[in-house]
Parts: structure tokens; sequence; C-alpha cells
């Protein structure tokens, strides 16, 4: 059984002050399901992971970084490495996000490169995969998500893959309302789960994690979650509001 697994990619939003208090209001309404039930994690900014760490140290809430480099230390100005990120507490770190891939420019290569330098670094990386709407328009979905997986997870062994989590976000429904609807959300999960079972076999297509995000919201979250191969949500706005993440948490118990 694939317990269900529910993030929060805070983004650039919070500061020391509400991001620490946004983690004490989540592990208090979570109660006993987090780490129980459900596995938790938040994904504050950099600058924050320290003093959100520290609010959510004796909690079963887990940290995690929205981002990752992938060489280990040396002349890279601004970027921080896979040590760094386990110095001060992460479990995950997300790679290869929309807004990277399509705000930052990172490339599918770039981004494999950081699958392998967290699974290096002792991190579970949670690899994001979605197509853009004139993609979905031109039925193109099928063949983008394929691209991204097969290079996203290019040179891992069968051993490494299974520190991944994977993330299918639509880009048209980050932050926009519009979810996709459950069935669209399942068809393409399912289909990340057949290429896990091509590329590597079907125990490991079994249990990989697959998340979905892209407005999910408190009220949508239980929809969502009651498709066959959805195991779990990447929340975005929705989690900067402890009641509404919390109510998602619960949703998905
Ligand atoms: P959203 O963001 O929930 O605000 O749409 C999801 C994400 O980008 O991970």
């Amino acid at each position: 059984m694939r317990k269900p697994f529910i993030a929060g990619n805070w983004k650039m939003n919070t500061d020391s002050h509400s991001g620490v208090k946004l983690v004490q209001d989540i592990i208090a309404g979570c109660g006993e399901i987090a780490g129980n039930k459900v596995d938790v994690a938040v994904c504050p900014p950099f600058v924050y992971l320290q003093q959100v760490g520290k609010a959510l140290s004796s909690s079963r809430v887990a940290l995690g970084a929205q981002d990752i480099y992938f060489e280990q230390k040396g002349a890279f100005t601004g970027e921080i490495s896979p040590a760094m990120l386990k110095d001060v507490g992460c479990t995950y770190a997300l790679c290869g996000h929309s807004e990277r891939r399509h705000v930052i420019g990172e490339t599918d290569e770039l981004i494999n490169k950081k699958v392998h330098a967290a699974i290096l670094g002792g991190l579970l990386p949670i690899l994001c995969v979605g197509e853009l709407l004139e993609e979905r328009k031109q039925n193109k979905t099928t063949e983008v998500v394929t691209r991204q997986m097969k290079k996203g997870l290019a040179g891992l062994t069968p051993e490494k893959v299974s520190a991944v989590t994977i993330a299918y976000e639509p880009v048209w429904a980050i932050g926009t309302g519009l979810t996709a609807t459950p069935q669209q959300a399942q068809e393409v999960h399912a289909l990340i789960r057949e290429l896990m079972a091509q590329m590597y076999n079907k125990k490991i297509a079994s249990e990989v994690r697959i998340q979905y995000g892209g407005s999910v919201k408190a009220d949508n979250a239980g929809e969502l979650m009651g498709q066959e191969d959805l195991d779990g949500l990447l929340v975005g706005g929705a989690s900067l509001k402890a009641d509404d993440f919390v109510t998602i948490i619960k949703a998905s118990a």
C-alpha cells in the first residue's frame, strides 16, 4: 500500500515569523495523522528552512527544499548544495518544479543532475513533470510527460529510483484556479506508472508515489485522492493557510 504523501510548496511566500506560525498551526491541526496515516512535508523558502525546521523538529511533519544544486560545494554563487539542505534538516527536495523549468529555464538535463545529487546527498527528490496548456491543446501531454520522466530519471538504478516521488503538475493548472479534473489527472498518473513499469519493473511501478499538483484546494482534494493512481498532492497556494492545508491532509488520510 502506498501511504499518501502531501507536501506544501510555499514558493516565495511567508517570512520568518509567519512561516514558523504556519508550521506550528499545521502540526497542531493534523495531530496524530502526520507521519502515521499520511506523510506530510512543508517546503519553505531556503532562508527560513532552519527556523521552520526547528519548529517542526519534534513533530512528524518533514522539511523539504524547493530546489537544490547538483554540485557538492565550491564556486557556485547563490546555489545550495545537498549537504547544506541535509545539514538544516531537509528530508525532501523538489526537482524541476514548473516555475523553475519555465521561469528560470531549467532543462531536463539539469533537473536530472539535481535528482542524482539529491539521492547521493541522502535526500528524497520529488521530480515534477507536467505539460503546458499549448502542449495539452496539441495533444502532446503524453509526449511531454514521457520525455520529462525519461530524461529526469536517466541513469538512476532501480535501487536509487525508489527514493523518488513523482509530482504531476499540469502547468496550466498551477496557481490558475483551473484544476485538472480527477479523470484528467488519473489518466496521466496511470501513464507515469506505466512508464515506471517500462523503465524499471512492475514492483517499482506499484510502489512509486505520484502526487498531483495544480490548484489543489480543501474542497477538491478528496475527489482527486479518490483516483486509483493518485498517491498524494503537491499544494501551493492552499498550503499557505494552515486550516486549508490541514483539511487537505485529513481528506487524504
Ligand atoms: P498551486 O501550486 O497549488 O498554487 O496551484 C502548486 C505547485 O506549484 O506546486
